[in-house]
């Protein structure tokens, strides 16, 4: 893609294709499949090293758990109620859950059934056992069901399951490529009017390239430009407010298969010369 990036020691990158051939070599080479698994060796072998706790997950700010939860369910309540309805059984999958900390705090009040997928082992084990009976954390009405523990770029949805598929803070470990294919391959595992929901961390501009974790921040241009080749469409976004400044920003999408009738929060476009009839 054609912006300017940077990475964590300060090198700079005229485009994005620039820095992913640095990562995995030129289109074509022998070691481009190598090299791009060792990026997810390293990806996961980072998040091994973290402990399983709010803490960890969180990179040490915890205390932006609040905040973050909050914004959440504001977010997620009017997809509900504009989308999905609340007198059928819902069912979410967590992607990246780590220790299940959104489906804990956030999606279990919504949702009837909440899948999760991650790929660190000690993560998921926290998960279950955090989201166990024992724990008091679920009834027979809202539960975690199913706990995968697999990376995205490897991971499909079983079909027609979902009014929600919620992506936080783990779509940096994919390389674009791999990015667009999970996309394109999930979409089978949206129920009819699901979404995709994607919360992530934004650039300012360009990319940033994280060389201890193996991880892409990516600019809300960038985001743009894969959604439109995911076949995604924006159907309403919102910027995170009450995080510390010393973080990036962040932005929750929510993304579906049709085309939005109107774009939320702007005018429509088709004919504009002429005012808007006042009906
Ligand atoms: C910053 S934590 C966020 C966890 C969780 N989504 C949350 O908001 O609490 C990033 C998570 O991405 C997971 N992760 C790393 N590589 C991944 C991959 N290739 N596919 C899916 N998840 C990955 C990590 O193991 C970790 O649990």
């Amino acid at each position: 893609m054609e912006m300017c990036g940077l990475d964590s020691d300060g090198k700079e990158f005229k485009s994005s294709d620039e820095m992913w051939r640095q990562e995995f070599g030129e289109q074509g080479d022998d070691d481009q499949h190598k090299n791009k698994n060792e990026w997810y060796r390293k990806g996961v072998g980072y998040w091994e090293g973290v402990e399983a706790s709010v803490d960890g997950v969180l990179g040490g700010y915890g205390h932006v758990n609040e905040p973050d939860i909050k914004a959440s369910e504001d977010f997620l309540k009017s997809i509900i109620s504009e989308r999905l309805g609340t007198n059928r059984k819902l069912a979410a999958l967590d992607c990246g859950s780590g220790i299940g900390r959104v489906t804990k705090n956030l999606l279990l009040r919504y949702f009837n059934e909440v899948d999760l997928e991650e790929p660190v082992s000690h993560f998921l084990e926290a998960a279950r056992e955090s989201l166990s009976p024992e724990n008091g954390t679920v009834s027979d009405d809202r539960k975690a069901v199913n706990f995968y523990c697999v990376p995205l770029q490897e991971f499909t949805p079983e079909a027609g399951r979902y009014d929600v598929i919620w992506v936080q803070w783990c779509i940096g470990q994919l390389a674009d490529d791999d990015f667009v294919s999970f996309f394109k391959r999930a979409k089978v595992g949206l129920k009819p009017n699901g979404v995709f929901v994607l919360k992530e961390n934004i650039a300012k501009s360009g990319f940033v390239l994280d060389k201890e974790d193996k991880s892409v921040t990516r600019s809300d241009l960038y985001f743009k430009e894969l959604f439109k080749r995911c076949g995604l469409h924006i159907y309403k976004s919102k910027d995170q407010k009450g995080f510390p400044a010393e973080l990036f920003p962040v932005k929750i999408y929510a993304l579906t298969t049709d085309m939005p009738k109107r774009v939320h929060g702007t005018r429509s476009k088709t004919r504009p010369n002429q005012p808007g009839l006042i009906k």
